[in-house]
């Protein structure tokens, strides 16, 4: 396998031959209990999101080509009008109380707002990739599992503590690192904050835009990895470009112990009712403007900018706004977490 140091750096800095590596920031478009993948038209849905992409978003988006509903993005990229969503961290306090973990850009994407980074790469093997199509829609991970394994078999979900400010640490591909990496959330205080990596899945079975639990239509490789060029199973053949996100949470407002529990057990949580985070999960709604992501992975455009596409500044990005569907507080001191998802410790795996 050939992995280029820039990548294995994080840095990216320099492009690498022969792949497209987009890399972009898309701002908050909102924060809310929607989720119209997994529970479409239901208001409010039992745990809460951060949202970005297109204003398409709502609490039912039609599967049909999303980008001729949207009419504005929060993404870098002006053609992308998809949505990309994760659960929302909170800090548990010792008193019991809930606050939400704010979101600070990545790296080099200075003037997104309270979102996270998006990336598509196509194969570092050089072989095509195939973009998504109108309509398209998956999920990776899993909401409800509080055990190790499952997707951590592809690097798919994994937390990076940074040490220090100014992503302290950051020297490793994502998940590749036991010093500043782990696939359950970190157990002490990261002074840097932390990030959640979300890889979806890479091969495609051809045929469906979606499936019942919108993930069988698609597949991570039958051996290896995406990064190992690992071959797609005979069953989902198609090879799609990687997607995948980066929320950098800003825990470093949290991180007094003596706020943390008494136990001394580390105090964030996921909204789906996790303080494990082996459930991290992303959702995606696919709404790029005709086939300009194919000609951007064709044309092996590298970090935010990219001849084959039309960007927009932070300052036009963040005036992409929808209103909001759910009226409820969710970043003040709450009681308990939006939709009080029951704490599910290590029970169960998915
Ligand atoms: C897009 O713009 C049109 C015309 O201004 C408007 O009617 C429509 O509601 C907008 N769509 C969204 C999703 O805001
Ligand atoms: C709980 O603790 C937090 C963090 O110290 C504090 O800001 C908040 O006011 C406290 N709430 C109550 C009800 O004591």
């Amino acid at each position: 396998m050939y992995f280029s140091s820039a990548v294995a750096l994080g840095l990216l800095t320099t492009a690498i031959e022969g792949t497209a590596v987009l890399r972009f920031g898309c701002s908050q478009i909102t924060v809310e209990r929607l989720d119209p993948l997994v529970n479409p038209g239901v208001t409010p849905s039992p745990h809460i999101h951060q949202v970005v992409g297109g204003n398409a978003f709502a609490a039912s988006i039609a599967s049909t080509d999303v980008s001729q509903i949207a009419n504005c993005t929060t993404c870098s990229f002006s053609e992308d009008k998809s949505n990309y969503w994760t659960a929302n961290m909170y800090f548990k306090a010792r008193n019991g109380t809930y606050k939400r973990v704010p979101q600070i850009p990545n790296r080099y994407l200075d003037g997104e707002v309270g979102g996270m980074t998006v990336y598509y790469t196509s194969a570092y093997d050089n072989s095509k990739v195939t973009a998504f199509k109108p309509g398209f829609r998956m999920l990776a991970g899993y909401a409800d599992r509080r055990t190790d394994g499952g997707v951590t078999k592809w690097n798919a979900i994994c937390f990076r503590c940074y040490n220090a400010k100014n992503f302290g640490g950051d020297n490793a591909a994502p998940c590749s690192d036991t010093t500043v990496d782990s696939v359950e959330l970190p157990t002490k205080a990261c002074p840097g904050g932390m990030r959640t990596t979300v890889r979806f899945p890479t091969c495609w079975d051809g045929v469906n835009l979606d499936s019942p639990d919108h993930m069988t239509h698609v597949s991570y490789p039958e051996s290896g990895t995406f990064e190992t060029s690992g071959k797609c199973p005979s069953t989902h053949p198609v090879k799609l470009p990687q997607l995948m996100f980066e929320v950098i949470w800003d825990t470093s407002a949290f991180n007094d112990k003596a706020e943390w529990p008494a136990d001394g057990s580390q105090p964030f949580v996921f909204s789906q009712g996790d303080n494990t985070g082996f459930g991290q999960h992303g959702d995606y709604v696919f709404g790029w403007e005709g086939d300009v992501l194919q000609k951007a992975m064709d044309a092996n455009c590298f970090g935010a900018t990219c001849s084959a596409l039309k960007s927009q500044s932070f300052t036009d990005a963040n005036n992409c706004a929808i209103r909001k569907t759910v009226n409820e507080d969710v970043d003040g001191w709450l009681t308990d977490i939006p939709g009080s998802m029951p704490m599910k410790e290590k029970r169960f795996a998915a």
